[in-house]
Parts: structure tokens; C-alpha cells; sequence
């Protein structure tokens, strides 16, 4: 539902509040309207949006992989470090919402919020949880958010945008950053030829999110996947080397992977 994220939300066009008048779509008071598609979401790009973010394909595959577990203890890192609070949880890079649900029930009253611009990632997203909205908005543009409005900000695996980041979160607010560590798949990148992780990933982040956070803790969490080979093409298809893998080689009948992230969090400095 939108309706708990309605009062931090801005008109992408004005900046003025959006409403829900009629129980329909968002509308501000100079009458920039709108509608919420079908299936739960609220375009906010007022048209402005070149990308289409991931696949109908990756989003399934990333679907099914988190409703097994593998990435379980992504969810419960995320979880067991959010502060009980009843301000907004903005995910931004949301994909199917499934973090952000994880820390919504860590957080008994807070309302959320998922971005994206995938709209099947945003499909998922919208039904992820009772109290979470869905919005397509670009994180590379103004975010249709108001000035510190939000309490936890989660970026798991997906695009910062600092500056803006820094406007919406409260000055009391955490921003968690999952991003995977050097030797996050490793096995995978060896065998199947996936993406290798840029071994200055955490310092090109920080770099990334500009200078006005204080780095609060970063931790790397670390477990070991043992895959069917249908299971590993699942996971390499959510990721950005399902674009140039061959996931027809992927034929070994159990395949032992590492899972590494690093989940920094961040304070406004
Ligand atoms: C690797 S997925 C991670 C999704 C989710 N956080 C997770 O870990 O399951 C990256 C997500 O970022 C979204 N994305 C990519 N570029 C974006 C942009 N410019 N604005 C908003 N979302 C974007 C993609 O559509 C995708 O859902």
C-alpha cells in the first residue's frame, strides 16, 4: 500500500504533496495526477526515466532464488541492524521488495517504500508486504521524496545516487549499503566466466556517495551456497552476467559458491 508512504512523497514535477483524494491516484495541488497501475505501483518519473532496469527474466530468477533462502543472511544483517523506529524504510533499488519486507517486520510500525525502474521488479515490489508501497522513480534524477524524510535508507546491490540520498534521509537516519565483496562468487567468476567484483568496490563506493557521511560500521557477512546446476543458472540469470554467460554450460550437478557482501552503514554527516 502507498497510502503509508503518501505523506514523505513529493510531486516529481513540482515538489508539492501528493494526495490520494478519491482513493485513486496521487494527485498535488497544482494537479499533477498520478495513477496507480494495476498491479500496486505509482509511476513518479513524470515521464522522465531512460532506463528500464532488470528483466522480467532477472526478476524471476531473482525471485526465486531469495524464496529459497540462499541470501537469507542478506535479510537478516539488514534486519538485525535497523534501529526500531516508525519512520519511513526507503529501499531504493528495490527489485522484488523482499529486503525491505524483512526489515518492515523488524520494524513493527514503519511504513515503506521500494523504488525501481524495472516495472516487473515494481509488480513484486508492490505485493512484497502489507505496509510497503511501490514507486517507479530513477535513482539517478531528483527522487520524489521530501527533505529528510526518511528514517533507513536500503541500497542492496544497486545504484547510489549520495547527493540525493543525503536530501531525503533524516539527519538522525541510517543509510545501509549492501554491496558484494571481492570475493563474492568467486567460484562463479572462475568457472562461468561472471563479472568480477572491482577488488576497490568498497572504497569506490564511499568515493560514490561523496564526502558528507560518517561510516558508522561495515561488516562482510560470508556463507557458502551449494547450488543445483539449475540453481546456479537461476542465480547467474538475476545477475548482470546473465547478458554474456552461455547458461547452457552450466552443467555440474552441485556447485559449491561463496556468498560475500560487505553491509556498510552510513550516517549524514
Ligand atoms: C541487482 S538488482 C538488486 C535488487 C534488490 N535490491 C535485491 O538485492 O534483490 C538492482 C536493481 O536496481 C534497479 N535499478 C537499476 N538502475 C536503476 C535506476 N537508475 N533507478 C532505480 N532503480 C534502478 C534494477 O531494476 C534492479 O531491480
Amino acid at each position: 500500500m502507498i497510502d503509508g508512504a503518501l505523506p514523505y512523497l513529493r510531486c516529481p514535477v513540482c515538489g508539492q504533496r501528493l494526495d490520494r483524494p478519491d482513493g485513486q491516484a496521487l494527485r498535488c495541488p497544482q494537479g499533477h495526477s498520478f495513477d496507480i497501475a494495476r498491479q500496486g505501483y505509482v509511476n513518479l518519473t513524470a515521464g522522465r526515466s531512460p532506463h528500464s532496469g532488470d528483466s522480467a527474466e532477472m526478476i524471476a530468477d531473482r525471485s526465486t532464488f531469495l524464496a529459497e533462502g540462499h541470501y537469507d543472511f542478506i535479510a537478516r544483517a539488514l534486519a538485525e541492524t535497523v534501529r526500531a523506529d516508525d519512520g519511513l524504510v526507503l529501499d531504493a533499488g528495490t527489485g522484488t521488495g523482499d529486503y525491505l519486507a524483512r526489515v518492515l517486520d523488524a520494524l513493527p510500525a514503519a511504513p515503506g517504500l521500494g523504488i525501481d525502474v524495472s516495472k516487473p521488479a515494481l509488480r513484486r515490489a508492490a505485493r512484497a508486504h502489507p505496509r510497503a508501497g511501490a514507486a517507479l522513480a530513477d535513482l539517478w534524477r531528483p527522487l520524489p521524496l521530501a527533505d529528510a524524510s526518511v528514517a533507513v535508507l536500503l541500497n542492496v546491490f544497486a545504484p547510489r545516487n549520495g547527493p540525493e540520498f543525503h536530501r531525503v534521509l533524516r539527519p538522525d537516519g541510517m543509510l545501509l549499503v549492501v554491496t558484494p565483496a571481492p570475493d563474492h562468487l568467486s567460484e562463479l567468476v572462475e568457472t562461468h566466466g561472471l563479472i568480477r567484483v572491482d577488488p576497490d568496490k568498497a572504497d569506490r563506493v564511499a568515493e560514490s556517495l561523496g564526502n558528507s557521511w560518517r561510516t558508522e560500521s561495515s561488516a562482510t557477512h560470508r556463507r557458502t551456497l551449494r547450488l543445483t546446476a539449475a540453481r546456479t543458472r537461476t542465480l547467474i540469470g538475476m545477475t548482470p552476467s546473465a547478458r554474456h554467460v552461455s547458461l547452457d554450460e552450466v552443467r555440474a550437478a552441485e556447485i559449491t559458491a561463496t556468498a560475500a557482501i560487505t553491509l556498510t552503514v552510513y550516517s549524514p554527516a
